[in-house]
């Protein structure tokens, strides 16, 4: 038996990205699977999402993997290439380049390739990240429509900087400024992340690219993904190694950050920072220890992690732990360590084995 493990329902993110499809009908669906699709295992996980539209990527090292798997879907490359090596791969992978600054067209113009690569030309609405000013827009569009071969599609892409947030003006401005750029183009959009997929329809585009979503998770601090019928993908399982009892008084874990209020029970948990737990987590933060929940006692270490059972029925060693899942949304362990789900997912360390169920 493992003692640690993140277990990854793959009819869950099937289910999710329908219940994407169902959100924003008129739009293809590009699965974003980047960082190791938030620590869901990037190959499982796509092979589970076969039926998106198209998988986007961060590095020229995840599409590597992708097609050296046997994924045939087109697979977009969000930061796009850096040097005429990189670009040569991704032709030879069949990818799709995202076109985000000056150097990438001169690459693009300098390349002989026989076969023209889709491109996706990203502008900067507001994010000030990736992305030609929009009054550099019209220009780098006609440098690549220039391009031989031409481009087979040439796409516009933008990105929102506060969707997640209470802040509808941002969005809307975002908006505002794309649209007279585009406006007589014959180009499809993508703009929208989960958070405009779930909240602003009016970014839908022909194109979404759901992350967070797919693996069921709200990217609202207020809302979770369960609210809108999205279901956790992945669930962190560890087991209870050690128990201990500990006298009122006495300090646990380094530092002896926590004291024992009262003559108390401990369970030693087999999960740590090195396995992606942030060191952030506080006392108090929840752990589900069978099917009660239980608080953290003391400083997360490198493999293990304390909670309290005092008041929990008798705790045995072996007993599962969900440190986040379906029954302890990884929603509410991010807001307690002052986190966001995004960091808890993708930080999911190496050694932790990935059982796709
Ligand atoms: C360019 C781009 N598009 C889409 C996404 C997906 O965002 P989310 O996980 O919030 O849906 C990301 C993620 O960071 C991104 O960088």
């Amino acid at each position: 038996m493992r003692l640690i493990r993140a277990r990854i329902d793959s009819a869950a993110l099937r289910a999710n990205l329908r219940a994407i499809r169902a959100r924003a009908p008129r739009s293809r669906v590009m699965a974003v699977v980047k960082a190791n699709a938030y620590g869901h295992g990037l190959v499982p996980t796509a092979l589970a999402l076969a039926d998106a539209d198209a998988f986007a990527v961060a590095r020229l090292e995840e599409a590597v993997a992708l097609r050296d798997n046997g994924l045939r879907r087109r697979i977009v490359l969000l930061e796009g290439v850096f040097n005429a090596a990189q670009l040569a791969q991704a032709a030879q992978l069949e990818l799709d380049l995202v076109v985000h600054q000056p150097l990438q067209i001169e690459l693009l113009e300098g390349f002989g390739g026989p076969k023209p690569l889709p491109l996706w030309l990203k502008v900067d609405t507001g994010m000030n990240r990736l992305g030609f000013r929009p009054e550099e827009f019209r220009a780098a569009w006609e440098r690549l429509r220039r391009l031989t071969p031409a481009p087979q599609q040439l796409r516009v892409m933008t990105h929102l900087a506060c969707a997640d947030e209470a802040d509808d003006a941002t969005s809307a401005a975002q908006l505002q400024r794309l649209r007279p750029l585009v406006e007589g183009l014959d180009a499809e959009l993508s703009i929208a992340n989960s958070a405009g997929i779930l909240a602003l329809p009016a970014s839908h585009g022909e194109w979404v690219r759901p992350g967070l979503a797919l693996y069921g998770v709200s990217p609202f601090a207020w809302q979770r993904g369960t609210q809108f019928g999205l279901r956790p993908a992945m669930t962190l399982e560890s087991t209870v190694i050690a128990l201990r009892e500990v006298a009122a008084g006495e300090r646990v874990g380094y530092g002896g950050v926590w004291r024992a209020p009262r003559p108390s029970r401990l369970a030693i948990v087999a999960a740590g920072y090195g396995d992606g737990l942030p060191r952030g987590i506080p006392s108090g933060a929840p752990l589900l220890i069978g099917a009660h929940r239980a608080p953290v006692a003391g400083r997360v270490s490198m493999d293990m992690i304390a909670a309290d059972v005092t008041d929990l029925p008798p705790v045995g060693v072996g007993d599962r732990v969900e440190l986040w899942g379906t029954r302890l949304a990884v929603e509410e362990l991010a807001a307690a360590a002052g986190t966001i789900p995004y960091e808890l997912l993708c930080g999911v360390s190496q050694r932790v084995p990935i059982e796709l169920v």
